[in-house]
């Protein structure tokens, strides 16, 4: 009787156990599987959220580069046209010198094509490597080159800028420098162009020990977000150049609330 008890028992027991055991693995695999799957839903987010940032990158890219086509194809023009066709006239006009028995007039004549036309060609290949590099900037910084670039824009009269700077430039800082004069030159001919803004204020300040340049217009503003703001180059590049001098760029703008800008260098 007593055997038959404690077999009882201990079947009991068993049986218990088992079901324990039955459902801690449950519960066990229950556990796995979720964390499996959170962690593969993680996973999956961080590489759309990677893929976007890639996207981002390459569209970048993709801006600098159209940006750099447009540059060269631009120069190249600026040089075929201002440059090369006035050179051309003038090797002409030199060869005329050779013809024989040239009046006084006629040698008069082509001796001021020459120098007319040389001094032009001099005037403009200065324009064109001024656009490339202003000689202002180069010489004497970035304080000196926004001034002058503010002086440009003021003498048109259709737009007053004001420009203030607390900051000290290092010359050696060159590189950089010729980035934040790009982003500000945009910047300008933004907000005139499309803005059709008649404040503009440019301010450089230290903020928390980091070159700050704060700028705003008073023109209609845009919505950064729509279709038609992300067809530029302009502030793409603006971007790219942001990041080549690990920098922050913020923008607050809504359509006739003018433009806000802030970016660190
Ligand atoms: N200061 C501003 N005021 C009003 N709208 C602006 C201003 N800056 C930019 N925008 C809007 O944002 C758009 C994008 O500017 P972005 O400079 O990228 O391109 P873009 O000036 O149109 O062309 P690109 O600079 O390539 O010649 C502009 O077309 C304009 O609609
Ligand atoms: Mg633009």
């Amino acid at each position: 009787m007593k055997d038959t008890t404690t077999s009882f028992l201990s079947n009991n027991i068993n049986e218990a156990l088992s079901y324990i055991f039955l459902v801690f693995l449950l519960m066990s695999i229950i556990v796995i599987l979720f964390f499996y799957f959170s962690r593969k839903k993680i996973i999956q987010k961080e590489i759309e959220k990677k893929n976007l940032e890639i996207n981002h990158q390459k569209e970048l890219l993709r801006s600098v580069i159209l940006t750099q086509e447009a540059e060269r194809k631009r120069i190249a023009q600026d040089l075929h046209d201002d440059i090369s066709s006035k050179l051309n006239v003038v090797s002409l006009n030199t060869h005329l010198l050779k013809t024989p028995n040239l009046s006084d007039d006629e040698l008069q004549d082509i001796t001021n094509n020459i120098t007319d036309l040389t001094q032009k060609a001099l005037e403009n290949s200065r324009r064109i490597a001024h656009d490339l590099l202003p000689p202002v900037l180069e010489k004497f910084g970035l304080h000196a080159g926004i001034e002058e670039l503010v002086v440009e824009f003021n003498s048109s009269k259709v737009v007053n800028v004001i420009y203030k700077n607390d900051l000290m430039f290092d010359i050696a800082d060159i590189d950089k420098h010729l980035h934040v004069f790009r982003i500000l030159q945009e910047l300008l001919n933004n907000s005139v162009r499309h803005g059709k803004a008649t404040e503009i204020s440019i301010a450089f300040k230290s903020i928390d020990n980091q070159n700050t340049c704060i700028y705003s217009d008073n023109g209609i503003g845009f919505d950064s977000n729509s279709d038609s703001a992300q067809k530029g180059l302009g502030m793409k590049n603006i971007e790219s150049r942001i990041n080549f001098l690990n920098g922050t760029f913020s923008l607050n703008s809504s359509l006739n609330n003018g433009v806000k800008i802030n970016f660190t260098f």
